[in-house]
């Protein structure tokens, strides 16, 4: 049952929330967000729908998704499973291409795949076991054919030790725990550069200490380099910790049922009152019954 003070509460966090004049935390005073200079988004996602095609039936993964998401924001996508937020990414990244409407990065639509997009996964073995921390790092920088030798190795070294493994520049990835192969990924994502990093849970199949503490590299390395972060969770707790803005999809297929702002919130933050509001704003309004499908919907509230 949903009392009328949270839906009023609710109707807060509605689709039309203009964005924060300030949507970023610890805002350097000179680096003002795109979106207070009225600049158009970086990626636009525009009635994306999205499908897989088999020889026996077509599964609609998302319904007409509207997305804006603007030069260094971190936003997050956050949905009950199956909502679509992978294939949501998968499209963004050019693997998948829209049935319906249309994505562009920096006003030109997207037709595939592309160094300016780099996609770091929730698995662990996205890296090959063959090469070592440092050359998994810059072996990407080479085959792109974006720098030679010498600056990718000083490329890949910088962002190693950006993510805290430069003791282990040498180790290979059997030798390293499942976060530390998570920062290898990281690291290699953030060193090509890309315009938009995306993000499909990479942290969910870490411990919880771990996984605060990725959080928290994250941010701390999102502070120095001001990336456009898209990121996947469906944890209401990682969504409004990791964002600055937050797109709610209703349960399969996913369509955009809400977006709000989450900048004033971040790791300091669990545990204050606030925080456990908006935690709870999210969970009911994720949980209540979905009007299109009439079925409850399912997520995690940590
Ligand atoms: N390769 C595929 N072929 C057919 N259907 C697929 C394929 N991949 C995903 N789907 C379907 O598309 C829908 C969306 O899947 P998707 O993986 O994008 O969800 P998700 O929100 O990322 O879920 P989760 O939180 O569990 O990762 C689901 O119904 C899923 O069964
Ligand atoms: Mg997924």
């Amino acid at each position: 049952m949903i009392s009328a003070a949270t839906l009023s509460d609710l109707s807060v966090l509605e689709l039309a929330e203009p964005r924060p004049r300030a949507p970023v935390r610890r805002e350097a005073a000179s680096a003002r967000p795109a979106s207070e200079s009225g600049e158009s988004p970086l990626l636009r996602i525009r009635g994306v729908t999205l499908e897989y095609r088999t020889p026996a039936r077509v599964v609609r993964a998302t319904h007409r998704i509207d997305l804006d998401i603007h030069e260094a924001d971190r936003f997050v996508l956050l949905g009950p499973s199956g909502c679509g937020k992978s294939t949501l990414l998968k499209a963004a990244a050019g693997f998948i291409a829209p049935v319906e409407g249309e994505i562009t990065l920096a006003g030109v639509p997207v037709r595939g795949p592309g160094p300016d997009r780099i996609v770091v996964f929730q698995e662990f073995d996205q890296l090959p076991p063959w090469k070592t921390v440092a050359q998994n790092v810059a072996f990407p920088l080479r085959a792109a054919r974006s720098l030679g030798r010498r600056e990718a190795q000083e490329r890949a070294r910088h962002y190693i030790d950006k993510v805290g493994l430069t003791p282990f520049a040498d180790s290979y990835p059997h030798q390293l725990s499942g976060g530390m192969k998570q920062r290898v990924a990281i690291a290699r994502a953030l060193a090509m550069q890309p315009k938009v990093l995306l993000m499909d849970e990479p942290f969910a199949a870490l411990d919880a200490l771990t996984r605060r503490r990725m959080q928290e590299e994250l941010l701390a390395l999102w502070d120095e380099a001001r990336f456009t972060l898209l990121f996947v969770t469906h944890s209401i707790e990682e969504a409004l910790v990791v964002g600055n803005r937050v797109a709610l999809l209703s349960p399969h297929p996913g369509r955009v049922r809400a977006e709000i702002n989450s900048h004033e919130f971040d790791l300091g933050s669990i545990g204050s009152r606030a925080f456990q509001a908006a935690v709870q704003r999210l969970h009911t309004r994720l949980f209540e019954t979905d009007p299109e499908t009439r079925a409850p919907t399912r997520t995690t509230a940590s």
